[in-house]
């Protein structure tokens, strides 16, 4: 046996390689990814505005994942899809590069205990996945109710030389996502900042290294510190707005 016959015991699912979007999403058009969309309200309200561009949503929990389906279906929106994995491997592995126009991130989780940062989303790492998926010129959005991890998150850009900085967007009410409801709601601040990339030497592609600080630990009483996702299913709704 040298080990070189068929496959016929892999499980014939590609997560490594980059998703064949343009069967979702025409090639010459435009496509926007908001990561984290929760339940949808942002995308479907630019969705129906913009039916010329298309909308991804990236969501790892699937109760939020259904709500964003079932608006794109009750709204015949043809122009949104929604893909329930996590944002960091999606971006490192299955977006195809220099493809997106436009990222959004609105209230990512903030991890603001000290010994959970390495959660955090905004990372070297994720900006070097972030870029290669950008145009260039391309465009991320960010909003956080969180003072200290948006100060997080400006060093993190300015860390960085494939970055400048970019306006903020306005949303009316329409586009405000529900977390953003929520907060305003409360009276609460909302951070925002923008970043665009810039013309840079294209990074040789590596494998994702996930080093064993960045390995969920578990926290009491949970499994994980996102139970949501290994569960796989709609137990978590503690953060629902
Ligand atoms: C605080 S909620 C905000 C939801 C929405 N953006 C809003 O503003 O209403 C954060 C969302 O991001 C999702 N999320 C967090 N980390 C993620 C990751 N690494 N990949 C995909 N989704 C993630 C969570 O499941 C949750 O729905």
């Amino acid at each position: 046996m040298t080990g070189k016959g068929p496959l016929t015991h892999l499980i014939p699912v590609d997560l490594t390689h980059p998703l064949p979007l343009e069967r979702w999403f025409p090639a010459d058009r435009p496509l926007e990814v908001e990561i984290g969309c929760g339940n949808g309200r942002f995308l479907a309200a630019r969705a129906a505005r913009n039916p010329g561009v298309g909308y991804l949503g990236i969501e790892r929990m699937l109760a939020r994942v259904r709500k964003v389906n079932r608006k794109a279906e009750l709204a015949r929106l043809d122009n949104l899809y929604v893909y329930r994995l996590e944002a960091l491997y999606t971006f490192h592995y299955q977006i195809p590069r220099h493809r997106l126009r436009a990222v959004y991130v609105f209230f990512p989780d903030p991890w603001p205990k000290k010994r959970h940062h390495s959660h955090r989303l905004f990372a070297p790492l994720f900006l070097n996945a972030l870029w290669a998926s950008l145009e260039t010129g391309g465009e991320i959005q960010i909003a956080t109710d969180d003072l200290p991890y948006f100060e997080a998150i400006q060093e993190v850009f300015a860390n960085d030389a494939r970055f400048e900085p970019a306006p903020p967007m306005e949303r009316d009410e329409a586009e405000q996502t529900d977390f953003e409801r929520l907060f305003r709601g409360q009276g609460l601040p909302i951070h925002a900042c923008a970043y665009r990339a810039l013309p840079a030497p294209e990074p040789p592609f590596a494998p994702l290294r996930i080093t064993p600080d960045m390995e969920p630990k578990p926290l009491p009483g949970r499994d994980l510190p996102d139970d949501s996702f290994d569960k796989g299913d709609d137990h978590a709704q503690d953060d629902e707005p």
